[in-house]
């Protein structure tokens, strides 16, 4: 995710200053290269060692230090830096970086360079609602910084409230989002994820075995790119993305409405759920119970959401998916031309780490010009920002795609 990125960590005097261990360890294992800046207070927290040893490389403390590894280091950290990450950031460090105070090697660097820089505030809570505080995060913002909302739950100070660090994970693709080129500023893109479910009964369904990794990961691709991103999806065991909004949904019928209320405003549809093509005609209101004798269940057809869509839409992409057992491409280029999509992402049931349920995928990418990409095997994360790479060379031949 952060393959090759050079990050400059910036720990500041705070109890989640031991965190920051845990931090180092995510970005590099996201293949980062990371140089940490500790300030004198973070020192009292954490030692250099630590960073050391889990950064493998140089920690910065000094300003005026004379060897030759601290010579101008704040240029040297502002040359090398990809991004800058102040976790966590104390009402202390934000306050200096919004008003142009640079009495240590952290705020010096940070005001000798121009990098896409995250700012993770973590207090307590009260030293967070005061109001000098806020305006600080509201000018950092207006100059350009990305400040992360903290997160809320119990406090060092043994209280509870808003203040907490962010989690890791949320952090780490936070970066991610800071160093991704935003070219999907001022798109609205529409993304169905994950199976629906056809209740029977109170207790039981039918579904598929869909998690919703494809779409979700398309969602949060697409939103690091600068999307407005509206997430209609079935039920899943993932943690929701954080775009602008999410609906969910439990059935086909469900999905139709919700995606029928949105379409029109979105300039790129993506219906990466896996829908069910039917569902019960009736539904129980009690248990069904199995002394009843019960023999068949009848079907009736649900919606084709894609199809409607393709039928109605004028402007704007709309791509879909095609998930088979057999001839996946032939019946993947029929799928796209019957239903008027712009493009469709095929992938196989038959390999092994593609289709439901895995982290990884194996896709072809066809659209309405006849071109087939084929692409290995790579994570969905990948697989979603090349997907969303083919929409881009589509809609700049259509010119900038418009609203329905
Ligand atoms: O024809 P098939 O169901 O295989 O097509 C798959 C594509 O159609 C996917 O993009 C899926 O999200 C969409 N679809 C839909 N409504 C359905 C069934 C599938 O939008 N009822």
């Amino acid at each position: 995710m952060l393959e090759n990125k050079k990050i400059v960590l910036g720990i500041t005097g705070g109890i989640a200053a031991y965190k920051a261990a845990e931090l180092t360890r995510a970005l590099i294992k996201a293949g980062a290269e990371v140089r940490v800046v500790m300030t004198k207070s973070a020192m009292q927290f954490i030692t250099p060692l630590t960073l050391q040893t889990l950064s493998q490389g140089q920690v910065y403390t000094e300003m005026f230090a004379s060897t030759d590894q601290y010579d101008m280091a704040h240029i040297a950290l502002a040359d090398f830096a990809d991004a800058f990450v102040v976790a966590p950031a104390t009402g202390n460090v934000i306050g200096k970086i919004a008003s142009g105070i640079a009495d240590d090697l952290l705020t010096t660097a940070i005001m000798a360079q121009n990098k896409p820089t995250l700012i993770c505030p973590a207090m307590n809570d009260k030293m967070l609602a005061n109001p000098v505080v806020q305006d600080n995060i509201r000018k950092l913002r207006q100059f350009g910084y990305t400040v992360m909302e903290s997160g809320v739950g119990e406090l060092a100070c043994k209280t509870s409230g808003s203040g907490r660090l962010p989690e890791i994970p949320e952090i780490v693709e936070a970066v991610a989002s800071i160093l991704t080129p935003k070219d999907f500023a001022g798109e609205r893109v529409l993304i169905t994820a994950g199976p629906t479910e056809e209740p029977l009964d109170p207790v039981r369904f039918i579904t598929n075995l869909s998690s919703g990794k494809m779409g979700y990961a398309l969602a949060l691709a697409a939103h690091q790119r600068g999307a407005q991103v509206t997430l209609i999806s079935g039920p899943t065991k993932l943690s929701p993305p954080p775009v602008k909004e999410i609906i969910f949904v439990r059935t086909a019928l469900e999905m139709y409405h919700a995606v029928m209320d949105h379409y029109s405003k979105a300039t790129v549809i993506i219906k990466a759920a896996a829908v069910a093509d039917y569902r019960p005609i009736s539904l129980a209101s009690e248990k069904i119970k199995k002394d009843k004798g019960l023999t068949g269940i009848e079907l009736t057809r649900n919606p084709d959401i894609i199809a409607e869509i393709g039928a109605k839409k004028k402007k704007g992409i709309l791509v879909g998916f095609a998930m088979e057992t057999q001839d996946l491409l032939a019946n993947a280029r029929q799928k796209l031309l019957k239903k008027n999509m712009d493009m469709i992402v095929a992938n196989s049931l038959r390999e092994a780490g593609a289709g439901f349920q895995t982290d990884t995928n194996i896709i072809t990418i066809i659209d309405r010009n006849g071109k087939t990409v084929a692409l290995d095997k790579m994570t969905k994360r990948n697989a979603a920002h090349r997907i969303l790479d083919h929409i881009r060379t589509l809609s700049k031949k259509k010119g900038p795609s418009k609203k329905q």
